[in-house]
């Protein structure tokens, strides 16, 4: 098979990866890609947002699999114009991908299909919106409807940071037309975990419960990011409740999507806070998510590529998933400033010894080659670095000796990754 990767992060080279691996692939092509991509495959020209460029790509190249990985192009309908092309996609169509592209459609999907979740109300009128936050207690959740890089939630301990976030998102318009509609929601104090599903709409096979790190800096501290680590297994998420989640989440989002006509196909994230043992959604994304699938796709013993062959399809085989015992760990190194502003262009030195190490692998996420063959930083997130381990202790060493290998000017990296995973279980 010939594989076409849409996405530039560390989420596509993680799939670039996997994919590549597989016994059933001859070749993998990215669009763009990234410095660890080009490794791997072929890198193309254009932009992974722009549908008219991974159409051009496939109608080029004649993948016999596209896997979509960001959410820009799932929502503007990258996939039902694949389709109607005639490709194989991986990824929802658009109807579908409202679930994370608009708050206000995932927060009433979720209250008539009945699936745990933090009561809410949704407002286009900011006075209107301005006046419900002197009625509520605080502390409150303000989020922009529409897609904001995971930048349009402000969690506000105080009733004037809720006004500011109003005001911000409404009338400043800080995320354009995406916050003109804001969701003002109750905060759930809990642990947060990730559940990812693929699923062809119907059927679904579920991968291992994950937990990510939102805030820059230790001990969840600064302002949120995309994420700067996750581990797999997460052990908050234990049998039973891992069970329930399945029976009072998942199955009943798949089974909803269906029934009000737009099937989701494609990889479910599940953004979940688990409140005294009981799961409430926070968000739904329709994609891999980013960190987690780095540490997810190193973890997964199986071959991936049958299970998103059979979801492009409508034909996924139900069978679980194998996966390597123990646990595997993944520590981003950002570059200093981000989530905020940031320089490109450092030069990163350790890359061939940090990945020599046994069990290992150096994701890119904001990488590029240079001209001279070397590679050099193009994101804020610059790379994941992802080990495997006995236990999570192990996974995690091993990850942060691979983190002391690599530099460059203006790396740094959070020294907790796993932190809480660990807790848990030493108590
Ligand atoms: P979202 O993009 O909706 O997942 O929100 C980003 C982050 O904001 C989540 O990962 C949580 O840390 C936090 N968050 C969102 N909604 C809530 C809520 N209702 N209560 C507490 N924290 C929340
Ligand atoms: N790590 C969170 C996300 O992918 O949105």
């Amino acid at each position: 098979m010939r594989v076409l990767i849409v996405g530039s992060g560390g989420r596509e080279h993680a799939l670039a990866w996997k994919i590549a691996r597989s016994p059933l692939v001859r070749e993998v092509l990215c669009l763009p890609g990234n410095g660890g991509t080009a490794a791997l495959g072929t890198n193309l020209e254009g932009s992974a947002d722009s549908v008219d460029d991974v159409l051009d790509a496939a109608r080029r190249h004649r993948p016999d699999l596209v896997v979509v990985g960001p959410e820009a192009p799932l929502v503007a309908g990258a996939v039902d114009r694949l389709r109607a092309e005639g490709f194989s996609a991986f990824g929802p169509t658009a109807a579908a991908a409202q679930l994370e592209g608009s708050k206000v459609f995932s927060k009433r999907f979720l209250e008539r299909h009945g699936i745990p979740t933090a009561p809410f109300r949704a407002f286009d009128d900011p006075a209107a919106a301005l006046e419900h936050v002197r009625t509520r207690p605080v502390p409150l959740v303000v989020k922009a409807d529409g897609l904001a890089a995971g930048k349009g939630v402000a969690v506000c301990t105080a009733r004037d940071e809720a006004e500011a976030a109003i005001r911000e998102m409404m009338i400043e318009r800080r995320f354009g037309a995406a916050g003109s509609t804001v969701v003002i929601e109750d905060c759930l104090a809990g642990e947060e975990a990730s559940l990812l599903v693929l699923t062809d709409g119907r059927r679904f096979v579920p991968l291992r419960a994950a937990q990510d790190h939102k805030r820059v800096g230790d001990g969840d501290t600064g302002p949120n990011t995309g994420g700067m680590g996750a581990y797999v297994p997460a052990p908050v998420m234990g049998d039973a409740l891992f069970g329930r989640v399945l029976d009072r989440v998942v199955a009943p989002s798949i089974a909803g999507m269906a029934k009000d006509g737009a099937p989701f196909a494609g990889c479910l994230y599940v953004g979940l806070m688990i409140v005294g043992g009981e799961p409430f959604v926070l968000e739904f994304n329709v994609r891999f998510g980013d960190p987690e699938t780095q540490p997810l796709l190193v973890h997964l013993e199986d071959d991936l590529v049958p299970a998103l062959r059979g979801v492009a399809l409508g034909a996924l085989d139900e069978r679980p998933l194998r996966w390597h015992a123990g646990a595997t760990c993944c520590v981003v190194m950002a570059q200093r400033g981000y989530p905020g502003e940031y320089g490109k262009g450092a030069v990163i030195e350790g890359l061939e010894r940090a990945g020599a190490l046994p069990d290992v692998v150096v994701f890119h996420a904001g990488t590029r080659r240079d001209a001279r063959g070397g590679t050099v930083v193009a994101g804020g997130r610059v790379l994941g670095v992802t080990a495997r381990g006995s236990d999570l202790g192990a996974a995690r060493a091993r990850a942060y000796e691979a983190v002391d290998l690599l530099r460059w000017d203006g790396a740094f990296c959070r020294r907790d990754i796993g932190n809480r995973g660990l807790g848990r279980a030493a108590g």
